[in-house]
Protein backbone atom coordinates (compact mmCIF):
# COMPACT_ATOMS: atom_id res chain seq x y z
CA UNK A 1 0.00 0.00 0.00
CA UNK A 2 1.50 3.74 -0.81
CA UNK A 3 1.63 6.42 1.13
CA UNK A 4 -1.46 8.05 -1.31
CA UNK A 5 -3.41 5.37 -0.20
CA UNK A 6 -3.54 5.99 3.61
CA UNK A 7 -6.54 7.93 5.11
CA UNK A 8 -4.73 10.08 7.61
CA UNK A 9 -7.25 11.00 9.57
CA UNK A 10 -7.98 7.08 10.28
CA UNK A 11 -4.62 6.58 11.14
CA UNK A 12 -4.05 9.61 13.81
CA UNK A 13 -7.38 8.24 15.02
CA UNK A 14 -6.18 4.99 15.42
CA UNK A 15 -2.61 6.08 17.09
CA UNK A 16 -4.98 8.43 19.99
CA UNK A 17 -6.96 5.11 20.41
CA UNK A 18 -3.32 3.61 21.43
CA UNK A 19 -2.81 6.43 23.90
CA UNK A 20 -5.81 5.08 25.68
CA UNK A 21 -5.09 1.60 25.60
CA UNK A 22 -1.63 2.29 26.52
CA UNK A 23 -3.36 5.07 29.65
CA UNK A 24 -5.00 1.66 30.53
CA UNK A 25 -2.14 -0.77 30.57
CA UNK A 26 -0.65 1.03 32.89
CA UNK A 27 -3.77 2.02 34.87
CA UNK A 28 -3.71 -2.20 35.83
CA UNK A 29 -0.61 -1.65 37.91
CA UNK A 30 -2.07 1.91 38.93
CA UNK A 31 -4.83 -0.09 40.82
CA UNK A 32 -2.92 -2.31 42.15
CA UNK A 33 -0.43 0.48 43.22
CA UNK A 34 -4.17 1.84 45.03
CA UNK A 35 -4.71 -1.40 46.41
CA UNK A 36 -1.61 -1.88 47.97
CA UNK A 37 -0.62 1.43 49.50
CA UNK A 38 -4.36 1.89 50.84
CA UNK A 39 -4.71 5.26 48.83
CA UNK A 40 -8.44 3.80 47.70
CA UNK A 41 -9.31 2.40 51.55
CA UNK A 42 -8.10 5.97 52.70
CA UNK A 43 -10.08 7.84 49.67
CA UNK A 44 -13.45 6.13 50.43
CA UNK A 45 -12.84 6.67 54.16
CA UNK A 46 -12.08 10.74 53.99
CA UNK A 47 -13.71 12.87 52.22
CA UNK A 48 -11.84 15.27 49.25
CA UNK A 49 -8.59 15.20 50.02
CA UNK A 50 -5.24 16.61 48.79
CA UNK A 51 -2.32 15.13 47.76
CA UNK A 52 0.15 15.63 50.69
CA UNK A 53 -2.83 14.28 52.83
CA UNK A 54 -3.00 11.40 50.94
CA UNK A 55 0.66 10.94 51.41
CA UNK A 56 0.67 11.65 55.03
CA UNK A 57 -2.02 9.44 56.11
CA UNK A 58 -0.80 6.19 54.58
CA UNK A 59 2.88 7.24 55.15
CA UNK A 60 4.01 7.47 51.44
CA UNK A 61 6.00 10.11 49.69
CA UNK A 62 4.25 12.72 48.41
CA UNK A 63 5.07 13.02 44.94
CA UNK A 64 4.02 9.21 44.53
CA UNK A 65 0.28 10.07 46.02
CA UNK A 66 0.35 13.45 43.46
CA UNK A 67 1.33 11.03 40.35
CA UNK A 68 -1.05 8.60 41.10
CA UNK A 69 -3.85 11.06 42.06
CA UNK A 70 -3.37 12.58 38.68
CA UNK A 71 -3.38 9.81 36.61
CA UNK A 72 -6.77 7.88 38.69
CA UNK A 73 -8.37 11.44 37.90
CA UNK A 74 -7.23 12.03 33.92
CA UNK A 75 -8.65 8.00 34.12
CA UNK A 76 -12.14 9.13 35.66
CA UNK A 77 -11.48 6.88 38.58
CA UNK A 78 -11.30 10.00 41.23
CA UNK A 79 -12.51 13.06 40.39
CA UNK A 80 -10.72 16.16 40.77
CA UNK A 81 -11.37 19.80 41.87
CA UNK A 82 -9.56 22.56 40.31
CA UNK A 83 -11.03 24.99 42.74
CA UNK A 84 -9.50 23.57 45.97
CA UNK A 85 -6.91 21.07 44.08
CA UNK A 86 -9.21 18.42 45.99
CA UNK A 87 -9.29 15.10 45.11
CA UNK A 88 -12.31 12.10 46.25
CA UNK A 89 -13.52 8.89 44.97
CA UNK A 90 -16.85 8.56 44.04
CA UNK A 91 -18.95 6.18 46.56
CA UNK A 92 -19.88 3.51 43.91
CA UNK A 93 -16.64 3.49 42.74
CA UNK A 94 -15.09 2.77 46.54
CA UNK A 95 -17.22 0.25 46.41
CA UNK A 96 -15.94 -1.42 43.40
CA UNK A 97 -12.42 -0.87 44.83
CA UNK A 98 -12.74 -1.58 48.45
CA UNK A 99 -15.08 -3.79 49.58
CA UNK A 100 -14.25 -7.51 48.81
CA UNK A 101 -18.01 -8.34 49.45
CA UNK A 102 -19.82 -6.93 47.00
CA UNK A 103 -19.94 -8.50 43.76
CA UNK A 104 -18.50 -5.49 41.92
CA UNK A 105 -15.35 -5.37 43.29
CA UNK A 106 -12.46 -5.15 40.75
CA UNK A 107 -8.93 -5.42 42.49
CA UNK A 108 -8.85 -8.92 41.55
CA UNK A 109 -9.87 -8.38 38.00
CA UNK A 110 -6.83 -6.06 37.62
CA UNK A 111 -4.68 -8.22 39.80
CA UNK A 112 -5.43 -11.78 37.48
CA UNK A 113 -4.81 -9.41 34.40
CA UNK A 114 -1.27 -8.21 35.85
CA UNK A 115 -0.40 -11.28 36.65
CA UNK A 116 -1.26 -12.96 32.80
CA UNK A 117 0.19 -10.06 31.14
CA UNK A 118 3.85 -10.38 33.51
CA UNK A 119 4.22 -14.14 32.12
CA UNK A 120 3.97 -12.77 28.18
CA UNK A 121 7.00 -14.07 27.42
CA UNK A 122 6.55 -17.28 28.54
CA UNK A 123 3.60 -17.63 26.12
CA UNK A 124 5.78 -16.28 23.35
CA UNK A 125 8.09 -18.83 23.95
CA UNK A 126 5.64 -21.46 24.35
CA UNK A 127 3.57 -20.35 21.15
CA UNK A 128 6.85 -20.79 18.90
CA UNK A 129 8.09 -24.14 20.57
CA UNK A 130 4.05 -25.07 20.03
CA UNK A 131 3.43 -25.99 23.70
CA UNK A 132 1.41 -24.79 26.50
CA UNK A 133 2.04 -23.03 29.58
CA UNK A 134 0.79 -24.85 32.92
CA UNK A 135 -1.56 -22.88 34.92
CA UNK A 136 1.16 -23.97 37.80
CA UNK A 137 3.76 -22.26 35.50
CA UNK A 138 2.19 -18.75 35.92
CA UNK A 139 3.11 -15.99 38.70
CA UNK A 140 1.32 -15.99 42.06
CA UNK A 141 -0.88 -12.75 41.13
CA UNK A 142 -2.51 -14.88 38.65
CA UNK A 143 -3.86 -17.69 41.21
CA UNK A 144 -4.37 -14.85 44.04
CA UNK A 145 -6.37 -12.57 41.38
CA UNK A 146 -8.29 -15.56 40.45
CA UNK A 147 -9.38 -15.97 43.68
CA UNK A 148 -10.05 -12.41 44.53
CA UNK A 149 -11.90 -12.32 40.84
CA UNK A 150 -14.16 -14.98 41.14
CA UNK A 151 -14.97 -14.60 45.15
CA UNK A 152 -17.33 -12.12 45.04
CA UNK A 153 -19.66 -13.27 41.95
CA UNK A 154 -19.73 -16.55 43.75
CA UNK A 155 -20.35 -15.26 47.08
CA UNK A 156 -23.28 -12.92 45.50
CA UNK A 157 -24.85 -15.79 43.21
CA UNK A 158 -23.68 -19.25 44.14
CA UNK A 159 -26.43 -20.20 46.83
CA UNK A 160 -28.72 -17.53 46.12
CA UNK A 161 -29.56 -18.10 42.66
CA UNK A 162 -27.13 -20.61 40.23
CA UNK A 163 -27.81 -23.89 42.83
CA UNK A 164 -31.73 -22.76 43.10
CA UNK A 165 -31.92 -22.78 39.59
CA UNK A 166 -30.72 -26.59 39.58
CA UNK A 167 -33.57 -28.34 39.94
CA UNK A 168 -34.32 -30.27 42.97
CA UNK A 169 -30.30 -29.56 44.17
CA UNK A 170 -30.83 -27.14 46.49
CA UNK A 171 -33.16 -29.68 48.57
CA UNK A 172 -30.78 -32.70 48.07
CA UNK A 173 -27.97 -30.67 49.67
CA UNK A 174 -29.93 -29.43 52.37
CA UNK A 175 -31.02 -33.29 53.69
CA UNK A 176 -27.13 -34.12 52.91
CA UNK A 177 -25.58 -35.05 49.39
CA UNK A 178 -22.20 -35.74 48.45
CA UNK A 179 -20.37 -33.39 46.20
CA UNK A 180 -17.39 -32.96 44.29
CA UNK A 181 -15.57 -29.46 43.07
CA UNK A 182 -13.59 -30.24 40.56
CA UNK A 183 -10.83 -27.76 39.02
CA UNK A 184 -11.52 -25.71 42.13
CA UNK A 185 -8.43 -23.52 42.82
CA UNK A 186 -8.63 -21.93 46.26
CA UNK A 187 -11.47 -23.42 47.10
CA UNK A 188 -13.53 -20.13 47.18
CA UNK A 189 -16.66 -22.08 45.58
CA UNK A 190 -16.23 -25.36 47.53
CA UNK A 191 -15.64 -23.44 50.90
CA UNK A 192 -19.28 -21.64 50.05
CA UNK A 193 -21.24 -24.30 49.56
CA UNK A 194 -19.82 -26.08 52.38
CA UNK A 195 -20.62 -22.75 54.61
CA UNK A 196 -24.16 -23.35 52.96
CA UNK A 197 -24.86 -26.46 53.21
CA UNK A 198 -23.73 -28.07 56.48
CA UNK A 199 -25.02 -31.25 55.90
CA UNK A 200 -23.31 -32.09 52.49
CA UNK A 201 -19.86 -33.11 52.38
CA UNK A 202 -17.61 -31.89 49.82
CA UNK A 203 -14.43 -33.18 47.75
CA UNK A 204 -12.54 -30.30 45.77
CA UNK A 205 -9.79 -31.08 43.45
CA UNK A 206 -7.36 -29.36 41.31
CA UNK A 207 -4.33 -30.07 38.88
CA UNK A 208 -2.23 -27.58 41.05
CA UNK A 209 -0.67 -28.48 44.05
CA UNK A 210 -0.20 -25.38 45.81
CA UNK A 211 -3.58 -24.38 45.09
CA UNK A 212 -5.14 -27.08 47.12
CA UNK A 213 -2.76 -26.09 49.77
CA UNK A 214 -4.55 -22.65 49.69
CA UNK A 215 -7.95 -23.72 49.44
CA UNK A 216 -7.49 -26.09 52.54
CA UNK A 217 -5.93 -23.43 55.01
CA UNK A 218 -9.56 -21.50 53.62
CA UNK A 219 -11.13 -24.22 54.64
CA UNK A 220 -9.64 -24.36 57.88
CA UNK A 221 -10.38 -20.53 58.61
CA UNK A 222 -13.62 -20.53 57.81
CA UNK A 223 -14.50 -23.57 59.60
CA UNK A 224 -15.57 -25.81 57.45
CA UNK A 225 -12.85 -28.31 57.00
CA UNK A 226 -14.78 -30.93 58.64
CA UNK A 227 -16.53 -31.31 55.61
CA UNK A 228 -13.85 -30.23 53.16
CA UNK A 229 -11.77 -32.51 51.41
CA UNK A 230 -8.90 -31.03 49.11
CA UNK A 231 -7.38 -33.50 46.73
CA UNK A 232 -5.00 -32.73 43.51
CA UNK A 233 -5.86 -34.58 41.09
CA UNK A 234 -6.80 -34.19 37.62
CA UNK A 235 -10.59 -33.73 36.27
CA UNK A 236 -9.78 -36.75 33.86
CA UNK A 237 -9.18 -39.04 37.22
CA UNK A 238 -11.73 -38.75 39.88
CA UNK A 239 -11.48 -42.20 41.13
CA UNK A 240 -13.99 -44.48 42.90
CA UNK A 241 -16.49 -42.38 44.83
CA UNK A 242 -20.16 -41.32 43.37
CA UNK A 243 -21.48 -37.97 44.18
CA UNK A 244 -24.86 -36.55 43.24
CA UNK A 245 -23.18 -33.19 42.73
CA UNK A 246 -20.77 -32.18 40.46
CA UNK A 247 -19.56 -28.98 39.93
CA UNK A 248 -16.72 -26.83 37.36
CA UNK A 249 -16.19 -22.97 37.79
CA UNK A 250 -14.80 -21.49 35.41
CA UNK A 251 -12.62 -23.96 34.68
CA UNK A 252 -13.51 -26.59 31.95
CA UNK A 253 -12.14 -24.93 29.32
CA UNK A 254 -8.84 -25.04 31.00
CA UNK A 255 -8.71 -28.12 30.96
CA UNK A 256 -6.63 -29.85 28.08
CA UNK A 257 -9.24 -33.00 27.13
CA UNK A 258 -12.42 -31.66 28.50
CA UNK A 259 -14.16 -34.19 26.99
CA UNK A 260 -11.86 -36.70 28.97
CA UNK A 261 -13.15 -34.46 32.13
CA UNK A 262 -16.88 -34.88 30.93
CA UNK A 263 -16.28 -38.67 30.63
CA UNK A 264 -15.02 -38.59 34.37
CA UNK A 265 -17.54 -36.82 35.15
CA UNK A 266 -20.63 -39.54 34.09
CA UNK A 267 -18.80 -42.21 35.59
CA UNK A 268 -18.40 -40.60 39.10
CA UNK A 269 -22.01 -39.42 38.86
CA UNK A 270 -25.06 -41.08 40.38
CA UNK A 271 -27.47 -41.77 37.91
CA UNK A 272 -29.67 -38.97 38.98
CA UNK A 273 -26.93 -36.40 39.92
CA UNK A 274 -26.44 -33.00 38.34
CA UNK A 275 -23.68 -31.76 36.93
CA UNK A 276 -23.18 -27.73 37.05
CA UNK A 277 -20.62 -26.45 34.78
CA UNK A 278 -20.16 -22.35 35.33
CA UNK A 279 -18.19 -20.74 32.42
CA UNK A 280 -17.67 -17.43 31.07
CA UNK A 281 -20.42 -15.70 29.35
CA UNK A 282 -20.41 -16.16 25.55
CA UNK A 283 -22.11 -16.69 22.71
CA UNK A 284 -21.54 -18.91 20.06
CA UNK A 285 -19.69 -17.23 17.08
CA UNK A 286 -16.75 -15.06 17.16
CA UNK A 287 -18.94 -11.76 16.38
CA UNK A 288 -21.38 -12.30 18.92
CA UNK A 289 -18.42 -11.48 21.62
CA UNK A 290 -16.30 -9.18 19.93
CA UNK A 291 -17.46 -6.80 22.77
CA UNK A 292 -15.81 -5.56 25.79
CA UNK A 293 -16.19 -8.58 28.09
CA UNK A 294 -15.73 -10.33 25.22
CA UNK A 295 -12.07 -8.84 24.43
CA UNK A 296 -11.09 -9.06 28.02
CA UNK A 297 -11.86 -12.86 27.86
CA UNK A 298 -10.56 -13.39 24.62
CA UNK A 299 -7.23 -11.72 25.92
CA UNK A 300 -7.57 -14.00 28.79
CA UNK A 301 -7.63 -17.23 26.75
CA UNK A 302 -4.88 -16.06 24.58
CA UNK A 303 -2.99 -15.64 27.47
CA UNK A 304 -4.17 -17.75 29.88
CA UNK A 305 -6.52 -20.45 29.33
CA UNK A 306 -5.51 -21.54 25.95
CA UNK A 307 -1.65 -22.11 26.95
CA UNK A 308 -3.19 -23.97 30.32
CA UNK A 309 -5.15 -26.11 27.62
CA UNK A 310 -2.34 -26.66 25.38
CA UNK A 311 0.04 -27.54 28.47
CA UNK A 312 -1.69 -30.92 28.53
CA UNK A 313 -2.50 -33.65 26.94
CA UNK A 314 -4.70 -33.36 24.26
CA UNK A 315 -4.83 -29.71 24.17
CA UNK A 316 -8.20 -29.35 23.16
CA UNK A 317 -7.86 -25.56 24.06
CA UNK A 318 -11.38 -24.55 23.95
CA UNK A 319 -11.21 -21.59 24.63
CA UNK A 320 -12.68 -18.88 26.75
CA UNK A 321 -15.43 -17.86 24.40
CA UNK A 322 -16.39 -21.47 23.54
CA UNK A 323 -20.12 -21.21 23.93
CA UNK A 324 -22.79 -23.29 24.65
CA UNK A 325 -23.39 -24.77 21.32
CA UNK A 326 -19.11 -25.94 22.01
CA UNK A 327 -19.66 -26.64 24.95
CA UNK A 328 -23.00 -29.00 24.97
CA UNK A 329 -20.98 -30.52 21.81
CA UNK A 330 -18.14 -31.94 24.54
CA UNK A 331 -20.85 -33.17 26.93
CA UNK A 332 -22.82 -35.07 24.61
CA UNK A 333 -19.54 -36.30 23.29
CA UNK A 334 -19.22 -38.10 27.07
CA UNK A 335 -22.69 -39.37 26.66
CA UNK A 336 -25.14 -36.65 28.55
CA UNK A 337 -27.81 -36.47 27.20
CA UNK A 338 -29.80 -33.60 29.36
CA UNK A 339 -28.03 -29.72 28.64
CA UNK A 340 -29.80 -26.49 29.85
CA UNK A 341 -28.75 -23.02 30.58
CA UNK A 342 -30.25 -23.23 33.96
CA UNK A 343 -28.79 -19.08 34.67
CA UNK A 344 -26.57 -16.31 33.68
CA UNK A 345 -25.09 -13.42 34.73
CA UNK A 346 -23.14 -11.03 32.64
CA UNK A 347 -20.00 -12.34 33.15
CA UNK A 348 -21.13 -16.08 33.40
CA UNK A 349 -23.59 -18.76 32.11
CA UNK A 350 -24.64 -21.92 34.31
CA UNK A 351 -24.90 -24.99 32.47
CA UNK A 352 -27.26 -27.86 34.12
CA UNK A 353 -26.08 -31.54 32.81
CA UNK A 354 -27.83 -34.47 33.36
CA UNK A 355 -26.82 -38.09 32.06
C1 LIG B 1 -9.58 -20.14 36.12
S1 LIG B 1 -9.11 -21.24 37.39
C2 LIG B 1 -10.64 -21.42 38.29
C3 LIG B 1 -10.42 -21.92 39.68
C4 LIG B 1 -11.67 -22.02 40.54
N1 LIG B 1 -12.62 -22.97 40.02
C5 LIG B 1 -12.33 -20.68 40.71
O1 LIG B 1 -13.41 -20.49 40.14
O2 LIG B 1 -11.77 -19.82 41.42
C6 LIG B 1 -8.97 -22.78 36.52
C7 LIG B 1 -8.54 -23.94 37.39
O3 LIG B 1 -8.64 -25.16 36.63
C8 LIG B 1 -7.59 -26.00 37.05
N2 LIG B 1 -7.37 -27.03 36.04
C9 LIG B 1 -6.94 -26.87 34.77
N3 LIG B 1 -6.89 -28.05 34.16
C10 LIG B 1 -7.29 -28.99 35.04
C11 LIG B 1 -7.46 -30.40 34.98
N4 LIG B 1 -7.21 -31.08 33.87
N5 LIG B 1 -7.90 -31.03 36.09
C12 LIG B 1 -8.18 -30.34 37.23
N6 LIG B 1 -8.04 -29.02 37.33
C13 LIG B 1 -7.61 -28.33 36.25
C14 LIG B 1 -6.41 -25.04 37.22
O4 LIG B 1 -5.36 -25.62 37.97
C15 LIG B 1 -7.11 -23.86 37.89
O5 LIG B 1 -7.08 -23.98 39.29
Amino acid sequence: MTAAQIDTDKLMAFVFRAVDEVGATLNTALVRMGDQLGYYRDLASHGPTTSAELASRTGTPEPYAREWLNAQAAGRIVEYDPADGRYSLPPEHAVALTDETSPAYLPGFFQIALGTVHDTDRVVQAARAGTGVGWHEHDADVHVGCERFFRPGYAANLVSGWLPALDGVVDMLTAGARVADVGCGHGASTVLMAQAFPRSRFVGSDLHAASIETARARAAEAGVADRVVFETVPAQQLGDARYQLITMFDCLHDMGDPVGAARAVRAALEPDGTWMVVEPAAGDAVEDNLTPLGRAYYGFSALLCTPASLSQPVGAALGTQAGPARIREVVSQAGFTRFRVAASTPFNTVFEIRP
